[in-house]
């Protein structure tokens, strides 16, 4: 790494080595933790955005070496899903990660991580069964099964997650904690829009106008904090008063909002510990996920 206060003018970024074989990827972390390095891994479907780019910065202050992976994982996606319409900006994701100083990005072939006859999927419990897990049954064993598979093919010291992804970091916890995967797992805040959107991938299906509608998440959690605070603490109250402000945006499709513990996603009556707020919405053909932390006042 160049050391910038050193030097009249930034290095140009170095283009990171792009790797597409599961067992050369391997072998080049195994080398840099042979060598004393620590490796940090940040998996994603790429269409980079800063959120994404937030978890690279992190990994990058914590870790020697940094691999992000970006693979569109069809397992995750059921049927009628966008996975054919996810975007896919390769060029654009390699010159932001090269700024940010990444070394190895994998990104194998579409075809190149299922075998013709690869008949294993990781099983989840209770944690993915509600919520993104009953709208969506294929999502998280899809994914369970992509991060383990990932991890063995990046045996890092540190992967990096987005809380924006709530029950899927609580999953892959679970998932590291049962299956005795040597990885530690941080999980790192949301990164949003100046009006409160969450970034995503999937933002870019949004019109205008259904982009402006998209703020209501943002101005629902809003709405819970204020009530929180001038004393409404039964969560009943406080998910009608959230329901109220995503319809009043002309929101039809909501698929839950939810209140809940923070580490096992049980709904609770009454907010008396840190609790997490959960919404997935439709607007338009497109579907969003969001969540906020919510505390007792003090
Ligand atoms: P993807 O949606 O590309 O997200 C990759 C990572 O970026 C996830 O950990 C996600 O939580 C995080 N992320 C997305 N938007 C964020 C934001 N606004 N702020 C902070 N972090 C954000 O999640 C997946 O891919 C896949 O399921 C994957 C784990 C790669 C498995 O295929």
């Amino acid at each position: 790494m160049t050391d910038s206060s050193t030097t009249s003018k930034p290095a140009s970024p170095q283009t990171p080595q792009l790797i597409s074989c599961p067992d050369e990827m391997r072998i080049a972390v195994q080398e840099h933790r042979a060598q004393g390095r620590t490796v940090g891994v940040v998996p994603t479907m790429g269409a980079l955005h800063e959120g994404h780019l937030s978890l690279v910065d992190a990994a990058r202050r914590e870790c020697d070496v940094v691999v992000t992976t970006i693979f569109v994982n069809p397992t995750q996606f059921g049927e009628g899903e966008d996975l054919d319409n996810y975007p896919r900006t390769l060029e654009a994701d390699l010159t932001a990660l090269a700024a940010r100083g990444v070394e190895l990005v994998f990104a194998p072939a579409a075809g190149g991580m299922y075998s013709a006859d690869h008949d294993t999927t990781v099983t989840v419990g209770s944690l993915a069964s509600e919520f993104e897990g009953r709208c969506r049954p294929e999502h998280f064993p899809g994914v369970a099964t992509i991060v383990l598979k990932l991890f063995q093919i990046v045996p890092a010291d540190f992967a990096f997650f987005g809380q924006k992804d709530y029950q899927q970091s609580l999953v892959v916890r679970r998932m590291v904690a049962d299956l005795n995967v040597p990885i530690e797992i941080r999980v790192c805040p949301t990164i949003r829009e100046d009006d409160g959107l969450a970034k995503s991938s999937r933002n870019v299906y949004l019109s205008a106008e259904e982009r402006q509608r998209a703020t209501c998440i943002w101005r629902a959690f809003q709405k819970a904090e204020e009530l929180l605070t001038a004393g409404t603490s039964t969560t009943v109250d406080l998910i009608q008063a959230m329901r109220d402000v995503i319809r009043a945006a002309g929101v039809t499709h909501i698929d839950y909002v939810a209140i809940t513990t923070c580490d096992s996603l049980v709904p609770v009556d009454k907010i008396d510990a840190p609790v997490v707020v959960l919404v997935a919405i439709r607007i338009g053909e497109t579907r969003l996920i969001d969540n906020h932390l919510l505390r007792p006042p003090a």
